[in-house]
């Protein structure tokens, strides 16, 4: 049975990947929608690069909305020096024929969690958290009634990537990500702690390419452009895949290993801000929220995705 799931995110071609491992996969996902949030770029290009990456996947019955222009707080920070200008830096994808659908992305979430049976829709955020959270405000009822969330965020051994402290998805709205960790939603965080350990390297990026239909060549593409900013940056032999982990942890998850505990945001001091204080060895009686994926095995992510990708065009 098709596991129902709406994916929430800020293309990103890291965030690309992701949707791209999802829509490959039908049999695995029942994939009711897309919503774009402000992140990695704007609200428009990010909800714009969503519809070039549903079209690149040939599933153009696929759903895309637009959810907040800005976090709930803070003015919004983006990543353009990593992701390039448009966000999906890389390939030159054709513009897109599909078109937003009219409803707010926030809504949709609603009326598709009070639609569906309680416990049967997933949320896989690959972005700021800030439309789970309007979402949840506008309308708590929902939080029963959410499945799980499988999140890319957070960080705790592996520090911070936008600041010293923060990882860039918590630290861009951590009001939002303070208001999903306290909802009482099972959560399932991919932290950088588990990101950085799934390196895109040389001989992984060939093999992507090597698939030679038009999305895993694309697929390299973006990956060879949003590289090089870690490549300099960590000075590792490949640099971390984010966002696909999400996916990956719910297509196989005996290929990652995590630990129940306690993770609570930062939302005062500016030094900390969207810093995720992780309880790892459960030293405080506060509540585990988080199922804290630790760490994964790249090769066989690596494996699963090639695999994906093959199947689409
Ligand atoms: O810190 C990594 C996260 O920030 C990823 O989701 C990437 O796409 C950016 O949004
Ligand atoms: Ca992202």
């Amino acid at each position: 049975m098709a596991r129902k799931i709406i994916i929430d995110t800020d293309p990103g071609q890291d965030d690309a990947v992701a949707l791209l491992l999802a829509l490959a996969s039908p049999e695995d996902f029942d994939v009711l929608g897309i919503v774009a949030v402000a992140g990695n770029v704007s609200l428009a290009q990010n909800a714009h690069n969503a519809l070039k990456i549903v079209e690149l996947s040939g599933r153009t019955e696929i759903a895309v909305y637009a959810g907040c222009e800005r976090p709930l707080r803070r003015h919004l920070v983006t990543a353009e020096h990593v992701h390039g200008d448009t966000g999906l830096n890389g390939p030159g994808l054709p513009e897109p024929k599909l078109a937003l659908r009219p409803q707010h992305g926030v809504d949709f979430i609603i009326e598709t969690l009070l639609a569906h049976e309680p416990g049967t829709v997933t949320l896989c955020t690959l972005g700021p958290l800030t439309n789970i959270a309007m979402a949840l405000i506008k309308a708590p009822a929902i939080a029963s009634r959410v499945a799980q969330i499988v999140m890319m965020g957070g960080a705790y051994f592996e520090v911070g990537n936008i600041t010293p402290a923060a990882e860039f998805n918590i630290y861009v709205d951590p009001e939002a990500a303070d208001v999903v960790l306290r909802s009482g939603i099972p959560i399932v965080m991919a932290p950088l702690d588990l990101t950085h350990m799934i390196l895109t390297t040389y001989e992984r990026l060939e093999a992507i390419d090597a698939v030679g239909n038009r999305t895993s060549r694309a697929v390299a593409q973006m990956l060879a452009f949003s590289e090089r900013f870690d490549l300099m940056k960590y000075g590792t032999k490949g640099a971390p895949l984010h966002d696909p982990c999400v996916i990956a942890y719910l297509l196989q998850p005996d290929l990652f290993e995590g630990r129940h505990i306690n993770v609570t945001v930062e939302t005062a001091s500016e030094l900390t801000m969207g810093m995720t204080v992780a309880d790892y060895w459960g030293i405080t009686d506060r509540p585990k929220n988080v199922l804290f994926l630790r760490s994964g095995n790249a090769d066989g992510f690596y494996d699963l995705l090639v695999e994906r990708l093959a199947r689409l065009p």
